[in-house]
């Protein structure tokens, strides 16, 4: 396989400052023995300058969870893709469906979000999925192809070469409710069908698609082991460095 798997950290709204260094330290300390995946983190943005010098000296990866797609100006509490990579950041979350459920955010913001993110040098990792109910309603195919088209509007063939999906069924973020190894594969499956469709064969090869929702290192190996999961964006258990390496180690 040519994509080389990524295991990346949303720690979301957790830690302190302290926390969040020794945190760090951990995966740092144990990432010399991953060498199937490049791992990232992606802490809450004001403890990423304290996080990226922790993590000096390692290959581990430095993301934000957020930005504002605008450049400097009037935009009280906003934070912007350069600033983001000024305190080191390489990689930002975007659309992820709290965002999307508790911030409003439409595909049309996280289409002007990612473009931005790109401008500025950041890789984005764009979030899709799909609720229960519509789920259960069988409407999973059409809500993603309606946020991935949406939210990926306008990016030219080089570009999206650059970025990464994540799929994270809601149903499954936060509530120890995994999708299955098939459920998974499906919908991945789908996305690199739509890759191909909206631009070609081989840039839809090269983008990585990782899974997220209630990811443990007991059941990554057998989601990571579907020829269209490429890694992982994980949450709660991305907040202990063991897990975190244990999910890599999976792989
Ligand atoms: P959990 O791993 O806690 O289910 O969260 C997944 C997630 O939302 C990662 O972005």
């Amino acid at each position: 396989m040519m994509r080389r798997p990524l295991i990346a950290g949303n720690w979301k709204m957790n830690t302190n400052r302290a926390e969040a260094v020794a945190l760090a330290e951990g995966v740092a300390k144990g990432s010399g023995e991953i060498k199937n995946a490049d791992l990232l983190v992606c802490p809450p943005a004001i403890y990423l300058e304290s996080v990226g010098k922790a993590l000096t000296g390692s290959s581990v990866a430095l993301g934000a969870q957020n930005m504002y797609a605008k450049g400097n100006g009037a935009f009280t509490g906003e934070t912007s893709a350069a600033m983001l990579s000024d305190v080191g950041a390489e990689f930002v979350i975007l659309g992820h469906s709290e965002r999307r459920a508790l911030m409003g955010e439409t595909d049309a913001v996280v289409n002007e979000k990612t473009l931005a993110a790109l401008a500025a040098g950041l890789t984005p990792i764009v979030c899709v999925g799909e609720l229960l109910e519509e789920r259960e309603a069988g409407k999973t195919g059409e809500v993603i192809a309606t946020q991935f088209a949406g939210s990926l509007a306008g990016l030219s063939a080089e570009q999206l070469g650059k970025i990464v999906i994540a799929y994270e069924p809601v149903w499954a973020i936060g509530t120890g409710k995994v999708a299955s190894p098939e459920q998974a594969e499906e919908v991945h499956a789908d996305l690199r069908r739509l890759l191909t469709e909206s631009y070609n064969g081989e840039i839809a090869d090269k983008v990585r698609i990782l899974y997220g929702g209630s990811v443990k290192p007991s059941n990554a190996a057998e989601l990571m082991s579907q020829p269209n999961v490429d890694g992982a964006l994980v949450g709660g258990a991305s907040l202990k460095a063991e897990d975190f390496l244990g999910i890599a180690a999976a792989i």
